[in-house]
């Protein structure tokens, strides 16, 4: 079905984000051993990534609603292709750092248009499935970047160009997909828009069903014409959503995931496994947990909703943080086995929730017309947090040890469980436009609710707007 190639190639995004955040750690002994880095370099080059995704997401978050979902794909499938060349082709770390950068910036424009791209196509009752398809993808990415680091395991070079395949599969595969039907709705493109939703649902163009889906977005769309501002984003309707969105990423990044993907060698060195083989080998295992665990969490999330599952990732989160905390604490050997356990069970827990939600979620929550703006901010505290993990990981380990820095990871998770109890608005199976009406009539975010089929359950009358 249309829908499934839509989230597929958006999801090709997803796999380089994946990728370009985990070729460093396989990649990393080999550029010490070529250009002998210092810890400065080291940290640059690392954080080259999240620091250019960072201006990628606020670019992004203006373009993708200038130029359009799609065309913003299509750059940022160039700029991987073209990031991915260069960083092979790199003569010294900085030109390195230079190639990260550029694909930093490419997976920042992504991070923010592909969940976007596929949350505006999808129907309501599968959007959360359809767009963990892209944290899956991601997943895929990492646990791809890991495996490739164990095949060209003495080229570095090698392992960045891989990125350049999947760069050029997007480019390929968003040149033939439309763009989004809501986007060409508010470009005044309704026969587009009609073309679009009739291939996706595969329906007939003339079909009454494309009729009303037409209906129902104009209808949201033409109350909004105009371009939202910064001033409507921070303003008393979207400001609701933009809290929740935030949140959402700033818990996901202190939660400790991205010490774990880029530094996971290290973290088991530091846990009491000396062999770099077993390092390597239980890395891969964790990027393995971490792929699985996705796919179970896209069965869970349009079924038991997304506030229960957020809560019990927080709980499994803390519970787990602090296990590796006191194995990491002490020096006993018992206990290196508890690290390794508290690991898994942390990505685990990471993967089935606070991995895909803050993504499906914050492809949700904002009103049409500051969609863009919303999903921009909240890319941005995605990277801006996770550059301040990856940064400040190696720094915070020297002067608090392991234990220490898990500890705290650990009552970020608790934060996070009092965060979802009272902030979080349960989205499962709403339609874009029902939770739109409801952030307008005022109410707390929290109490949306879906209304029940047939009658109308306060939310569709909440609205006085329409
Ligand atoms: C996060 C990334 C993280 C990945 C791990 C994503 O949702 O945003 O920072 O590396 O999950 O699977």
């Amino acid at each position: 079905m249309m829908i499934y190639v839509i989230a597929i190639v958006a999801g090709i995004a997803g796999f380089l984000f994946g990728f370009d955040e985990g070729v460093i750690a396989g990649a990393l002994h080999l550029l010490h051993a070529q250009f002998g880095i210092d810890p400065f370099m080291e940290g640059v080059m690392t954080s080259a990534v999240p620091f250019g995704a960072l201006f990628g997401a606020l670019l992004a978050g203006r373009l993708v609603d200038a130029l359009g979902r799609r065309w913003v794909l299509l750059c940022a499938a160039l700029l991987f292709a073209i990031g991915a060349a260069f960083a092979a082709a790199a003569n010294g770390i900085p030109m390195l750092s230079v190639a990260r950068l550029v694909l930093g910036f490419a997976i920042g424009m992504a991070s923010l248009v592909a969940p976007l791209y596929i949350s505006e196509s999808a129907p309501p009752e599968k959007r959360g499935m359809l767009v963990s398809i892209y944290q899956l993808a991601i997943t895929l990415g990492i646990l791809g970047a890991y495996l490739i680091a164990l095949v060209f395991s003495d080229s570095w070079r090698a392992m960045f160009l891989f990125g350049a395949v999947p760069g050029v599969a997007l480019f390929l595969g968003m040149h033939m997909l439309r763009d989004t039907p809501r986007w060409l709705v508010k470009q005044n493109r309704g026969a587009e828009a009609r073309l679009a939703i009739a291939s996706i649902r595969s329906l007939a163009p003339g079909d009454a069903r494309v009729d009303a889906e037409i209906h129902e977005i104009t209808r949201t769309a033409d109350s909004e014409r105009g371009k939202g501002t910064w001033a409507e984003l921070f303003g008393p309707v979207a400001r609701p959503a933009l809290v929740v969105g935030i949140g959402l990423f700033l818990l996901q990044q202190l939660s400790g995931i991205n010490a774990v993907i880029y530094y996971a060698p290290v973290v088991f060195r530091e846990a009491g496994f000396d062999l770099s083989s077993v390092q390597l080998m239980a890395t891969i295992g964790i990027g393995i947990v971490n792929v699985l665990m996705t796919v179970v969490g896209m069965g869970l999330i349009d079924r038991i909703g997304r506030r229960p599952l957020l809560i019990i990732g927080f709980c499994g989160a803390a519970v787990s943080l602090g296990m590796i905390a006191i194995a990491a604490a002490t020096d006993a050997e018992a206990l290196d086995i508890l690290a390794f356990i508290g690991l898994v069970l942390y990505i685990a827990s990471f993967a089935v929730s606070l991995g895909p939600l803050p993504w499906v979620m914050m492809s949700e929550i904002f009103p049409l017309n500051v969609r863009g703006l919303g999903m921009g901010a909240a890319s941005l505290a995605n990277w801006g947090f996770n550059f301040l993990v990856v940064f400040s990981f190696p720094l915070m380990v020297a002067h608090l040890g392991l234990g220490g820095v898990f500890a705290i990871y650990a009552l970020v998770c608790v934060a996070g469980v009092v965060f979802a109890v009272r902030l979080v608005p349960e989205t499962n199976g709403v339609a874009l436009e029902d939770i739109e009406r409801h952030l307008r009539s005022g109410q707390p975010l929290r109490t949306l609710k879906r209304a029940p089929a047939g009658r109308d359950g306060g939310i569709l009358l909440s609205g006085g707007r329409v």
